[in-house]
């Protein structure tokens, strides 16, 4: 689980860099396979469930899902989530970052720095002997005070030998505490916030998944690893070995 996290933590940065105004979300999905198989891992999300591509890239408005196309076209000012996964001999990683396209406006680089922040808030509470829902509570708590909409129909999720594993692990406060959380856990922590309010919904290729009312979206997600004290960032690594 470190090495596929270390891994695709590298993959993340190399995408990072390569963001920039005239590039196509399927330059991206291109440059990420190939990247992803030339640490001879394997792309996870291809073919998952039958997702045509190997990462997902989320347009602005776009919160989750988007599937690369050759003809959608980053313009200055966009803000882009890459959604991406591998396996590392037979271990799951999984991680999102939403990048600024050349300058952005103020408001979508506060959603972007506030949704990363959501997640090192919640983390805060991932410790084991604490429960599950004390993550939630944290990330619900930080984002509800920037008036921010917290989606509530896609949540995070246990991971390991299978990219979706139990538990599941929303975003928002819940009534139940949720499972204890015990040392040797890997959870992928997936806060996902409109600027807008909490609605969403589907587009017509069944996968995209976009705000209700035309806000924009940002995405910030990592596998961590549950110890007796920090938790572990597995995809949050400077560079693989
Ligand atoms: N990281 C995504 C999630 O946890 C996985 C997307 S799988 C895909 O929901 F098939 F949609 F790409
Ligand atoms: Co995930």
């Amino acid at each position: 689980m470190r090495e596929a996290g270390k891994i695709l933590a590298d993959v993340h940065a190399r995408l990072g860099e390569f963001v920039r105004p005239g590039i196509s979300t399927l330059d991206i999905d291109t440059l990420g396979e190939k990247l992803i198989r030339g640490y001879g891992c394997i792309p996870n999300f291809l073919n998952y469930n039958g997702y045509p591509a190997s990462i997902c890239v989320s347009v602005n408005d776009e919160v989750v899902h988007g599937i690369p196309r050759a003809d959608r076209i980053l313009q200055e000012g966009d803000i882009v989530s890459l959604d991406a996964g591998l396996i590392y001999k037979g271990y799951h990683s999984d991680a999102a970052r939403t990048h600024a396209v050349g300058e952005i406006s103020e408001e979508a680089a506060r959603l972007i720095a506030v949704t990363r922040q959501s997640f090192f808030e919640g983390i805060k509470a991932a410790k084991a002997g604490g429960h599950l829902h004390d993550i939630s509570a944290a990330i619900d708590d930080y984002v509800s005070g920037f008036g921010y909409g917290i989606v509530r129909d896609l949540v995070g999720h246990g991971i390991g030998s299978r990219l979706h594993e139990d538990p599941q692990i929303p975003n928002f406060r819940q009534k139940r505490r949720g499972v204890r959380l015990q040392a040797g856990m890997t959870l992928a922590v997936e806060p996902m916030i409109n600027s807008g309010g909490w609605p969403v919904e589907w587009l017509a290729d069944g996968w995209t998944v976009v705000t209700k009312d035309g806000s924009l979206s940002a995405h910030y997600e990592n596998t961590i690893l549950i110890t007796d004290g920090e938790p572990e960032i597995l995809t949050l690594v400077e560079s693989p070995a």
